[in-house]
């Protein structure tokens, strides 16, 4: 079970017993089962949103100590939040919270297994972990595609492309992770570069809320990993997943 599903439970006020049935549906959600059909995506969103119109009313009966259950106090005595955007904003946590982690952790080790000097590098200097994770967030591509459109607010010119306020666009925000004006050898993983600013985790308003928790989580556990498993290595090519909202691999067969 990939720790930042135990995190976030615990943070969220999810029972973990839950996670074979929500991990399924979050699954669907995202199309990482290899079923990525859009009645897929529905069906698991609307199983969502019932486990957690169901967990409203358990918070509301006897809150707990959890963020859910100050959000549920939120809307009840503030009126800061409607009903569904109450249910929609625990699932959006939930998800949102867990799938991204969990697969910038296996890429990561993926990709520095793949490169053994980086590998090395860490194990010679735990230092230097939190510094790589920056670099690998830069350097490894989590969104497998450009993720939410985007509605134009007003014109504007794009390189050759031009924008007309009201636009849809799909915008791989991502690629500008690989600006050879901002990251020389952007295409080269360098876990002692200065990163400085990257767009993994979004711009602007929509900036990731977690960030600075997916940062967390990702340092303690390279670092546990790098500490417990120093000759870990890859056993075969690793395939990826085709479809899904998240790039992870299929499957990942190592051995120390
Ligand atoms: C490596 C891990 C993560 C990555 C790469 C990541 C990436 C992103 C990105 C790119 C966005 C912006 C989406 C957009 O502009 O359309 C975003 C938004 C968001 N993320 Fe994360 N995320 C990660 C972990 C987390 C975690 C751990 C949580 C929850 C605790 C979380 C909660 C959210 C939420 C709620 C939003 C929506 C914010 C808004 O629309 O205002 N993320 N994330």
């Amino acid at each position: 079970m990939p720790f930042p599903v135990t995190i976030i439970c615990e943070l969220l006020g999810v029972p973990f017993e839950d996670r074979a049935e929500f991990r399924g549906w979050s699954d669907q959600v995202m199309g990482t089962v290899g079923n990525d059909t859009p009645q897929a995506a529905l069906e698991g969103m609307t199983k969502l949103h019932a486990y957690f119109t169901a967990l409203v009313a358990k918070r509301r009966a006897h809150p707990t100590d959890d963020l859910y259950s100050a959000l549920v106090a939120a809307r009840d005595n503030d009126d800061r939040l409607s009903e569904d955007e109450l249910v929609r904003f625990g699932i959006t946590l939930l998800v949102a919270g867990h799938e991204t982690t969990a697969n910038m952790l296996g890429n990561s080790v993926i990709t520095l297994l793949e490169r053994p000097d980086a590998w090395q590098r860490l194990l010679d200097d735990p230092a230097a972990v939190p510094g790589a994770v920056e670099e690998l967030l830069r350097f490894v591509p989590l969104g497998s595609g450009a993720g939410f459109p985007r509605i134009a607010t007003e014109d504007v010119q794009v390189g050759n492309a031009q924008v007309k306020e009201g636009d849809a666009l799909l915008v791989v925000v991502s690629s500008a992770n690989r600006d050879e004006s901002v990251y020389p050898n952007s295409g080269e993983l360098d876990v002692d570069r200065e990163v400085g600013q990257h767009m993994q985790f979004g711009h602007g308003i929509h900036f990731c809320l977690g960030s600075q928790l997916a940062r967390m989580e990702l340092h303690v556990a390279l670092a546990a990993v790098l500490r417990r498993m120093p000759g870990l290595r890859l056993v075969e090519p690793v395939e990826f997943r085709k479809g899904s909202l998240v790039r992870g691999p299929i499957r990942l067969r190592v051995s120390w």
